[in-house]
C-alpha cells in the first residue's frame, strides 16, 4: 500500500516526482525514494521516514534528468529501512521499478531468480520485478514488463523504466490503481490523481492487465498480448484547493469542518422537489427491489461502522434482513446467499482488498453487487453492478471523517428509496425524512459557526490524560458510539474500548473505577430512557460522563460531568450530528498530547492489502 509515480516530460523532473509523492503520502510513509535517468545513467535516491527526510536529500539528485519515478512506501514485506524503499534495481542497474501491492509468490519468484544467480539487495517481494525484468528484457521494457507480469501472483501495481530505452515508463496493474495524466509535452502514471493534479487533468484508468507505455508525446495502451487499446480519457474536476488544507492546521480538521458541504454534495439531486428519492448509477430495477429477501453489507472499519447504521435504517424503513459483516471475515466465510440477495460493499476508496474479495465472493454466490464508495474509477465500482458514489471530496487525512458521514447519508438515502419502491413507508413518511435531510447540513454549519468545536477542545483537553475510555451507545448511538472508539484509538493512542450499553453489565463494567471517563452517545431516542439506566450503572461505579446529547434536553445536564451537544434532528438521522463532537473529541484529545494526527502510525489511508 504505496504511492508511486512517474513522470516523462520536457521539464526537469526531480520536483515535480517529489511534489507528486507529497500528494500521496495518506497512502504510506515509512520510506521514500526516487529514480531519475541522466545522461543514460540512473540517479537514486533512498530515505527513511516520512517525506521531509527525502526533501532534505533531495539536493544530491541534479535537476537536470527529465524522466523519473518515485515512491512512497507503506511497508508489507521488509522493514522500513533504505535498502527496502523504493525504487529497486535489478543486478545490472539498467532497470528500475517501483511496486504498490504485494507479489504473493514472491519467495518461489526469489528462490528461482537466486539459483539463476540474482543478487538481491533488499527484503521486499518487490525487487523481484526488477529482477524478472532483467531476466525477460531482450531490447522491449514493454514486452519485458509483461512477462514479469505473467509469472507474478498477488495485486500489484508497477512501473519499470531502463536505461536502455530513456524516453519511456511502463506501467501494468492488477486489482489496485494506476492511472495516467496527459500533458503537454509530458505525460504522467500514478497511484491516484491529486499526485499530478496540479498539472494535468485530463486521465485515463487502464484496467488490470492492460499494459500503457509513456513517452513524452505519447500514451499507448495495450493488451497483454500486445494489442493496442484505444484511450478512453476523462477530465476531472476536483479544485486543487481541496487537496490543500485550506487554512486548518491539518488535513483532518480541515475535513472535519467541510462536512456540511460533503452532505449537500452528496445529497445534491438525490431529492426531488416532490421529496421522493433518486438514486442514479443503482442498476437495480423496482421489481428487483421488491424481490430482495435479505441485504448483505460488507466493510472493514469506519465504512463497518457506516454498514451497522444502514443495518439499523434498511430493516426499520425497509423492512428487508440486513446482516453486516467485517470483509475480512465474510472473505474466508461459505454465506447461505443467493439471487435475492443484495451485497452492498461500502469503502471509501473503493480499493479496500478484504472489501474487493468479500465482493468477489458474494458475486460468485449469486449476490448482485452495489458498491458505496467516494472514488470514481476505483476497483469497487469496476467490479460492482451498481454503484452510488459518496461525494465527500478528495479526503487525505488518514482517520475517515466526512467520507463517513457522507457514507451514513448514502445507506440512509439507500434505505428510504428500498422503503419508498416497497411501500414500506409511506410518501409522507418518506417526505418527512427527506426534509430533515435536508436540513442537517445547515444545521451542521451552525454547529461548526456557533464555536462548538472550541467547546469540544475545552472538554477533550480535561480528558487528555486518560489512560483508557469507554464507549457507549444503544441502538443507531451503538455505530456511532464504535466510530468514536475507533477515532480515538486511531489518533490518540489512548486504548478505548465500545459496547452496546445493555451489554456493558455482562463483562466490560469491571474495567470501571472512580473517575474513569465514559462517552456516552445520549442523542433522542426511543431507548434513552434504557441508556440512561445504563448511564446510572456507570455513575454508581464512580465513573465519569461525558455525554454526546441533543440540544434542549434538561434532563442529562444533571447527570452527565461533561455534555457535548447536537443539533436535534431525527432520532433516525442522529448518526449524522452525533459522530461530529466524537470526531472533535479524539481529534483534540490527539492534539493535547501532541500526537501527528493526520499520519497516525502504522496506518495508511488505502488497505491493499489483505
Ligand atoms: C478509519 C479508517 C479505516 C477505513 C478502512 C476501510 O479511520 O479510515 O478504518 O475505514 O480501512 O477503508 P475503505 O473505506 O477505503 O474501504
Amino acid at each position: 500500500m504505496c504511492g508511486i509515480i512517474g513522470y516523462v516530460g520536457a521539464r526537469p523532473c526531480r520536483d515535480i516526482l517529489f511534489q507528486g509523492l507529497r500528494k500521496l503520502e495518506y497512502r504510506g510513509y515509512d520510506s521514500a525514494g526516487l529514480s531519475i535517468i541522466r545522461d543514460g545513467q540512473f540517479e537514486l535516491l533512498h530515505s527513511v521516514g516520512n517525506l521531509d527526510n527525502l526533501e532534505e536529500i533531495l539536493h544530491r539528485v541534479g535537476n537536470g534528468g527529465t524522466m523519473g519515478i518515485a515512491h512512497t512506501r507503506w511497508a508489507t514485506h521488509g522493514r522500513p529501512s533504505t535498502e527496502n524503499a523504493h525504487p529497486h534495481t535489478d543486478c545490472t542497474g539498467r532497470f528500475a521499478i517501483v511496486l504498490n501491492g504485494i507479489v504473493e509468490n514472491y519467495m518461489s519468484l526469489r528462490a528461482m531468480l537466486r539459483a539463476e544467480g540474482h543478487e538481491f539487495t533488499s527484503e521486499t517481494d518487490a525487487e523481484v520485478v526488477a529482477h524478472l525484468i532483467e531476466r525477460a528484457y531482450a531490447g522491449s521494457l514493454r514486452d519485458a514488463v509483461v512477462a514479469a507480469y505473467r509469472q507474478m501472483e498477488g495485486h500489484f501495481t508497477y512501473c519499470a523504466i531502463t536505461t536502455d530505452e530513456p524516453d519511456l515508463i511502463v506501467g501494468v496493474r492488477k486489482e489496485t490503481p494506476l492511472v495516467v495524466g496527459l500533458g503537454k509535452d509530458e505525460n504522467f502514471l500514478a497511484s491516484a490523481i491529486p499526485a499530478f493534479m496540479a498539472e494535468t487533468r485530463t486521465v485515463l484508468f487502464p484496467e488490470d492487465g492492460q499494459v500503457v507505455v509513456i513517452t513524452r508525446d505519447t500514451v499507448e495502451l495495450y493488451t497483454l498480448d500486445g494489442d493496442p487499446v484505444p484511450c478512453e480519457w476523462t477530465h476531472v474536476d476536483w479544485d486543487e484547493e481541496a487537496a490543500e488544507k485550506g487554512g486548518y492546521e491539518t488535513f483532518m480538521l480541515k475535513e472535519i469542518h467541510e462536512q456540511p458541504t460533503s452532505l449537500a454534495d452528496t445529497l445534491a439531486e438525490r431529492i426531488g422537489p416532490d421529496g421522493g428519492i433518486s438514486l442514479d448509477g443503482l442498476e437495480l430495477a423496482p421489481e428487483a427491489i421488491k424481490a430482495l429477501k435479505q441485504v448483505l453489507i460488507v466493510a472493514c472499519g469506519t465504512s463497518y461502522h457506516a454498514g451497522l447504521v444502514g443495518k439499523y435504517a434498511l430493516e426499520r424503513w425497509a423492512r428487508v434482513p440486513v446482516e453486516v459483516e467485517v470483509a475480512s471475515e465474510f472473505r474466508y466465510r461459505d454465506p447461505v446467499i443467493g439471487e435475492d440477495t443484495l451485497c452492498i460493499a461500502i469503502s471509501q476508496s473503493g480499493e479496500t482488498a478484504d472489501t474487493l474479495a468479500a465482493m468477489r465472493l458474494a458475486r460468485s454466490a449469486g449476490a448482485r453487487v452495489l458498491a458505496v464508495t467516494n472514488i470514481v474509477g476505483s476497483q469497487a465500482t469496476r467490479e460492482a453492478d451498481g454503484v452510488l458514489f459518496t461525494r465527500a471530496g478528495l479526503e487525505i487525512g488518514v482517520a475517515a471523517t466526512k467520507t463517513f458521514l457522507t457514507q451514513e447519508l448514502a445507506v440512509l438515502l439507500l434505505a428510504l428509496n428500498f422503503a419508498e419502491v416497497r411501500g414500506t413507508l409511506s410518501e409522507e413518511q418518506v417526505r418527512a425524512y427527506t426534509e430533515e435531510l435536508r436540513r442537517i447540513p445547515g444545521l451542521l454549519d451552525h454547529y461548526f459557526a456557533s464555536g462548538a468545536a472550541a467547546e469540544v477542545e475545552d472538554v477533550a483537553r480535561k480528558y487528555s490524560g486518560s489512560r483508557f475510555f469507554l464507549c457507549l451507545g444503544r441502538n443507531l448511538g451503538l455505530p456511532v458510539a464504535l466510530e468514536g472508539a475507533l477515532k480515538l484509538k486511531e489518533i490518540s493512542y489512548i486504548p478505548t474500548d465500545a459496547y452496546a450499553a445493555g451489554e456493558m453489565k455482562h463483562g466490560p463494567i469491571a474495567l470501571l473505577e472512580e473517575g474513569s471517563p465514559v462517552l456516552v452517545v445520549a442523542t433522542d431516542s426511543f431507548v434513552y430512557d434504557k441508556l440512561i439506566s445504563n448511564v446510572q450503572e456507570v455513575k454508581a461505579r464512580g465513573a465519569l460522563i461525558i455525554a454526546v446529547a441533543s440540544e434542549g434536553n434538561e434532563n442529562i445536564a444533571g447527570m452527565a460531568d461533561d455534555v457535548l451537544w447536537v443539533p436535534k434532528t431525527d432520532e433516525m438521522l442522529a448518526p449524522l450530528v452525533a459522530i461530529v463532537p466524537l470526531q472533535l473529541f479524539a481529534y483534540y484529545t490527539a492534539k493535547a498530547k501532541g500526537e501527528k494526527v493526520d499520519q497516525p502510525r502504522n496506518l495508511a489511508k488505502t488497505v491493499t492489502v489483505e
